[in-house]
């Protein structure tokens, strides 16, 4: 993707994203935000014209891991797609929830960072009530921390491999394995 120009200086409380398929689930979320007064940065997309989910969920991770949103709403048929894509993205937890629980649990065990919903999975009121869920609920840390470094590990070994691609196996392991 050609690097896209973010605003400096500012900041979101969301980042919003939607290929053709999600496209009125992200707007109905987006008025949502925006009577509650929260701020949002919607990339798109504007309409339903069919397109590549993939570009829509690089620039919300962008935004996200660059700190200019504090997290990320993505919306494709399934959240497949965009799942896939934007957990690509570094620093990047993103989760596809279908219910109230999973929304839950991706905040206070994952700290997940972008919220991914499938538009034709569940319903609009259903994916409203997860938005609801992952406002409300908080990371519970702790244990969950620690677990979650195993996630960065994996990052760093990525980019080693991909700097030196014969190198195979783990760099680095966390202290107590
Ligand atoms: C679009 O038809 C559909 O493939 C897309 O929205 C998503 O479900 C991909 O994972």
């Amino acid at each position: 993707m050609k690097e896209k120009e973010f605003p400096r200086g500012k900041e979101y409380g969301f980042a919003l994203g939607s290929d053709h398929a999600g496209f009125h689930l992200k707007e109905k979320i987006k008025s949502f935000l925006l009577d509650r007064e929260k701020t949002v940065y919607d990339v798109g997309v504007y309409n339903t014209e069919s397109i590549n989910t993939a570009p829509i969920a690089e620039q919300v991770g962008r935004l996200v891991s660059r700190s200019i949103c504090r997290q990320g709403i993505l919306i494709c048929g399934t959240g497949l797609g965009m799942s896939m894509a934007v957990n690509k993205v570094f620093g990047i937890r993103a989760a596809l929830c279908h219910n109230q629980f999973t929304a839950a649990l991706a905040r206070q065990h994952n700290n997940a960072n972008v919220l991914v919903l499938g538009s034709r999975v569940i319903a609009a009121e259903l994916a409203l009530e997860c938005v609801k869920v992952w406002m409300k609920e908080k990371f519970l840390a702790g244990k969950y921390a620690e677990r979650l470094k195993y996630l960065e590990i994996i990052e760093g070994n990525s980019c080693r491999n991909l700097a030196s691609p014969q190198a195979s196996g783990p760099r680095y392991l966390l202290s107590e394995e």
